[in-house]
């Protein structure tokens, strides 16, 4: 079989799941990654090998049983970094690039009179790690921490911190319980994509994300979504510096509400940001 056969079979295989472009591009990911053929070369006709062939096979039995591409192949690219992902951790999402662009045009410059908290920075629910791996990357005078309930999750998000490099402090803590906030120090940003999908919801997400991304990564716990939100916030009141900034990624469904929850409980320049594709997505807060 050759690279172009491979593509045209990867395709021809996903049409039924995903539509043409998205088959497409399924295709020129795995190829690439999986066996090392560039996309310009796809039309080269490289012949794949019976040992490349079987795992071709192999991976396409997967695909087509509608698991993500990511976790197939094992990682994505965020932030220009290479993020290991299983399923133990939710597949970074091209949003959450936007809020880390936010995030690093926020973050205080050097040098500047202010203390050493000023430039510690945590992510309350980090997943695989990419966030605090990324902003790292792009400050590394940051002192940068992040937590998970999950040590399934940290452990992915350890990885990725040694295999690009950067020094994260983590930290195994369940963010609702605020017996364990007094573990953790003062920061001067604190960001957060938290899980706020309800019970109720369920329905409405693809098929393929709720049977295969971690459900504690994506389901608030019963039918509050702002469940996360809030008790975040509280903890932000306790651990931030005075005039640190606070960071949701959000959705169009919730920004309001969220906005809402900050104003009241006395945050200021509270400002709401929408995505790439329009929707309300992320917001940023300051403490007085
Ligand atoms: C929506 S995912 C975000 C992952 C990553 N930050 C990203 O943006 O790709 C939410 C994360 O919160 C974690 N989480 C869920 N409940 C938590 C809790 N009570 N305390 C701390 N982390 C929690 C999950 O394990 C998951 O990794």
């Amino acid at each position: 079989m050759t690279s172009f056969h491979a593509f045209k079979h990867i395709v021809q295989t996903l049409l039924p799941l995903y539509q043409p472009g998205e088959a497409a591009s399924i295709g020129v990911i795995v190829l690439e990654d999986a066996f090392g053929i560039k996309p310009r070369k796809i039309g080269d006709k490289t012949t794949l090998t019976p040992a490349q062939q079987t795992r071709l096979d192999a991976i396409l039995q997967r695909l087509f049983k509608s698991e993500p591409v990511q976790y197939v192949i094992g990682y994505t690219i965020f932030f220009r970094l290479k993020i290991k992902v299983n399923q133990n951790v939710l597949i970074p999402r091209q949003e959450t690039e936007e809020l880390v662009a936010w995030v690093l045009e926020t973050a205080p410059p050097r040098p500047s009179p202010k203390g050493r908290e000023a430039y510690r920075i945590l992510d309350v629910g980090t997943g695989s790690g990419c966030i605090p791996v990324a902003i790292k990357n792009q400050r590394p005078d940051l002192e940068v921490h992040a937590l998970d309930i999950s040590p399934a999750a940290l452990v992915v998000a350890r990885e990725n911190a040694v295999a690009n490099g950067m020094e994260v402090h983590f930290h195994e803590v369940d963010i609702l319980d605020e017996k364990a906030w007094a573990a953790l120090p003062m920061f001067g940003l604190i960001v957060s994509n938290p899980p706020y999908i309800t019970e109720g919801e369920k329905d409405i997400l693809p098929k393929n994300v709720v049977k295969f991304e971690p459900h504690l990564a994506l389901f608030s716990g019963g039918n509050d979504a702002q469940r996360f939100v809030k008790k975040i916030t509280d903890f932000a009141l306790k651990h931030l510096c005075p005039g640190g900034w606070l960071f949701f990624e959000t959705n169009e469904f919730y920004a309001a509400g969220t906005r809402n929850i900050l104003q009241e409980k006395g945050f200021v320049e509270v400002e709401l940001r929408k995505d790439l594709n329009g929707k309300d997505r992320m917001i940023r807060a300051r403490l007085d």
